[in-house]
C-alpha cells in the first residue's frame, strides 16, 4: 500500500489530530493486510547553546522510523541520523560549517522493517524545522567566573572564554573567536552586606572596578550580544564573594600557630634539660650510694 505523500504541515496542533487519526486508521488496515504505517513528526525545535545544536521532534516513533535531513537555503538536502527510532538528532557537525547560514531540517518518517525500499514506496511524510541561523540564533550558555581578585580599591574579575565546537584549521574557536566586539559581558557587584546592584560591561572577558576597601563584594556575570534581536542574553553565571575577613582568619590561624609551635618547642627544652637534671642528680645520688652496695 502506498503512503499518500502530504505537504509540511502549517498548523501543528490541527495536523497533530489529523495525523494521529490516520495513524489510527492506518494502523486497523494495516492490521488487516500485514501492512505497517507511519506518523509525521511533529514540534520539530531547534536545541541549541554555544553551536551545539539538536533538532527535537514528537513522538516516539511505534511502527516508523525517522530519517533527518538538512540543507542550507541555497543547498541539497542530506541525510544525518538515517533510520532511527530516536525523536532528537544532533546537527552541530553541520551547522558549524558556516555560523552565518540560514539552514533548514525536515524529519522524514519510513515505516519500519521497509528499510531498503523506503524509497520506492512513494515520496515518505516529511515535516520541515524552523529556519535555523547559529550566528543569530544560538543560545549563549551559562558564563563561568575564571577567577577574581580584590586588592585595595580594585576588583578584577575575570570570565571563562568558552570553547565551542566550531572549528578553523583542526582548531576550536571560542565564543569571542566568533562573535569578536558583538559579545559583551555584564558584571552585576554589590556589597556583601547589602542588596542594592551595580552593573558594569566589558566588550573583553576582564572586568576592573573601583570598590571600597573596607567591603567585602559579591558578583556574577552575564553575555550578551545587544546586536540581537532575540536570545540576547545568557543565563547569569553563579555568585562569587570576595572575603578579606578569610584572609585575616588565615593570618590570624597562622600566628596562632606560629605561637603554638614555639610554646612546644619551649616545652620540649624544658622537659629534656629538666630530664638531664634529674638523671644528673638521680646519677649522684646511685653514686653516693654505691659504696654502701658493693661494700
Ligand atoms: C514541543 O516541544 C517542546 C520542547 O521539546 C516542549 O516543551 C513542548 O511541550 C512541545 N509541545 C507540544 C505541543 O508537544
Ligand atoms: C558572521 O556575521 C557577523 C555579523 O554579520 C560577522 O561579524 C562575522 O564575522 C561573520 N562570521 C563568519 C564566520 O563569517
Ligand atoms: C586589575 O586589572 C587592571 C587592568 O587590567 C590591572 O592594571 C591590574 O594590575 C589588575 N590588578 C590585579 C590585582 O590583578
Ligand atoms: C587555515 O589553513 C590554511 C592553509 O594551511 C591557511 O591558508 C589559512 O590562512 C588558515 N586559516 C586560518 C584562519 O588560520
Amino acid at each position: 500500500m502506498a503512503i499518500p505523500a502530504r505537504p509540511p504541515v502549517p498548523r501543528p496542533e490541527t495536523a497533530v489530530a489529523r495525523t494521529l487519526l490516520l495513524g489510527w486508521v492506518f494502523a486497523q488496515v494495516a492490521g488487516a493486510t500485514g501492512t505497517t504505517d507511519t506518523v509525521a513528526a511533529y514540534n520539530l525545535t531547534w536545541k541549541s547553546t554555544n553551536f551545539k545544536t539538536i533538532l527535537e521532534w514528537q513522538p516516539k516513533p511505534i511502527n516508523h522510523v525517522y530519517t533527518v535531513q538538512i540543507s542550507t537555503k541555497s543547498g541539497d538536502w542530506k541525510n544525518k541520523c538515517f533510520h532511527i527510532t530516536d525523536t532528537e538528532c544532533d546537527l552541530t557537525d553541520e551547522i558549524v560549517k558556516d555560523v552565518n547560514q540560514t539552514y533548514l531540517a525536515r524529519v522524514l518518517s519510513y515505516p519500519a522493517g521497509d528499510v531498503g525500499s523506503a524509497g520506492s514506496a512513494g515520496e515518505p511524510l516529511f515535516v520541515n524545522s524552523p529556519e535555523f541561523t547559529p550566528y543569530l540564533d544560538t543560545n549563549l550558555g551559562q558564563p563561568t567566573i575564571k577567577s577574581f581578585e580584590q586588592v585595595w580599591t580594585k576588583l578584577n574579575v575575570t570570565v571563562q572564554d568558552a570553547r565551542t565546537l566550531v572549528r578553523i584549521n583542526d582548531t576550536f574557536l571560542s565564543l569571542r573567536d566568533i562573535f569578536g566586539k558583538d559579545l559583551i559581558y555584564t558584571l552585576y557587584y554589590w556589597r556583601a552586606s547589602s542588596t542594592g546592584k551595580k552593573t558594569a560591561k566589558t566588550n573583553t572577558n576582564a572586568f576592573s572596578i573601583d570598590v571600597d576597601k573596607e567591603e567585602n563584594y559579591c558578583f556574577n556575570v552575564q553575555a550578551v550580544i545587544p546586536s540581537r534581536k532575540a536570545n540576547q542574553k545568557s543565563v547569569e553565571s553563579t555568585i562569587e564573594c570576595t572575603s578579606r575577613e578569610k584572609v585575616d582568619f588565615r593570618e590570624m590561624f597562622f600566628i596562632i600557630g606560629a605561637v603554638v609551635f614555639v610554646v612546644i618547642i619551649l616545652v620540649i627544652i624544658l622537659a629534656v634539660s629538666l630530664h638531664k637534671c634529674r638523671k644528673a642528680r638521680v646519677g649522684q645520688g646511685w653514686k653516693e650510694n654505691s659504696p654502701l652496695n658493693v661494700a
